[in-house]
């Protein structure tokens, strides 16, 4: 099969495309013809060896998928050939089949091609279990975004306006804002225009009450000091590559709750709230209501570049990767 392999670790230059022998299929497992995947910021980091969990190299990377399953195993009993299916695994999506437990995966919804259901499962989940769960937003409340252009950040503007908060959308580009301001924000802040601090007192004097923070680096403090009392903060991720220190007589002084979240967490501590959310999250994809937008589509052939452009912090909502025809409509 044709797959981009990762042989040493580095830049996203190192992963070239190659003719490899298809994975064997494993016990409860299923086969998938991937059509299409999702571009990822941890696949740049699995790449360069930066992530949490190590890759051992060669391997192929690629996070998240949408295909056909083309061959099931005995054990499994609820997937058929045939079935139009999403999922994600640590690596190993970024190839025409991938084999992962037919257990991981999800029906696509009728009316979602390809490419959306690729890019749908990382960032919407975790957009929905963040904002439905980990910090209970109600409708009503002012909720701030930072990397509000970004995959987690765009999905979390849709989901909060969709669960009928009042969203504040934080980026850095007038594009990415137009993109958040189109997908449900209500307030748009340029950070590289002026201090976050200044434009969040202003645009919410009595202070917000849901920080979502992919992003890290110099923008929590400031986001997390513009909570009213007794506010959330969540963080999510480091996008920007630095883990903010904040002084915690903040915590203390305005009563806020900083919180954390990450998906695999959920699955082993809160299954029940966990599938609750996918029954949630699923009738809003198939409303419409919570579509991925995808800002940038690459061909498998063009896999390092597609890493650079998310690398490069220029993704604009989902980077998406078509692998094998058909790609969209689904
Ligand atoms: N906890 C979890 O379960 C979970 C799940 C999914 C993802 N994550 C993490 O969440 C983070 C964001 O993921 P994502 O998919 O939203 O990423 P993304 O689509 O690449 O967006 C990240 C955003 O971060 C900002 N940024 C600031 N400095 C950056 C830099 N040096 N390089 C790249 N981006 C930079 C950019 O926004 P501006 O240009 O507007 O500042 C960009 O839009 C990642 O660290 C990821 O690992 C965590």
């Amino acid at each position: 099969m044709r797959a981009a392999v990762c042989r040493e670790y580095g830049t996203p230059q190192a992963v070239r495309v190659d003719d490899i022998p298809a994975p064997p299929l494993a016990p409860a497992h299923v086969r998938v013809r991937v059509h299409a995947a999702a571009v990822n910021f941890p696949d740049v980091l699995i790449v360069a060896n930066r992530y949490q969990i190590s890759v051992p190299v060669p391997f192929v990377p690629g996070s998240e998928f949408a295909g056909v399953v083309v061959e099931v195993d005995d054990a499994v009993t609820d997937l058929a050939v045939g079935a139009r299916v999403f999922g994600s695994c640590l690596y190993g999506a970024f190839a025409e089949e991938v084999v992962v437990p037919a257990a991981s995966l999800s029906l696509v919804p009728d009316g979602i091609d390809d490419r959306h259901a690729a890019v749908f499962g990382v960032a919407h989940r975790t957009a929905y279990n963040v904002l439905r769960s980990v910090a209970a937003l109600m409708p009503g409340e002012e909720l701030i975004v930072l990397g509000a252009g970004g995959g987690v950040g765009l999905a979390a503007v849709q989901v909060g306006a969709a669960l009928g908060a009042s969203v504040t959308a934080v980026a850095s580009t007038p594009e990415k804002l137009a993109v958040a301001a189109a997908n449900g924000a209500q307030h748009l802040v340029d950070h590289r225009t002026r201090p976050l601090r200044d434009a969040l007192r202003e645009l919410l004097p009595a202070g917000g009450d849901v920080v979502v923070d992919p992003v890290g680096g110099d923008l929590s403090e400031p986001a997390l000091r513009s909570l009213r009392w007794g506010g959330r903060f969540v963080t999510v991720g480091y996008a920007s590559g630095v883990i903010p220190r904040i002084p915690l007589n903040l915590v203390l002084l305005k009563g806020v709750h900083v919180l954390g979240f990450q998906l695999i967490d959920f699955l082993t501590h809160r299954p029940a709230e966990l599938e609750r959310n996918e029954r949630e999250l699923l009738q809003l994809l198939a409303e419409g209501r919570a579509v991925p937008h995808i800002g940038a589509t690459f061909g498998l052939d063009d896999v390092a570049d597609a890493l650079q452009w998310v690398a490069d912090g220029r993704a604009i909502g989902k980077v998406a990767l078509d692998v094998a025809p058909p790609f969209a409509p689904g």
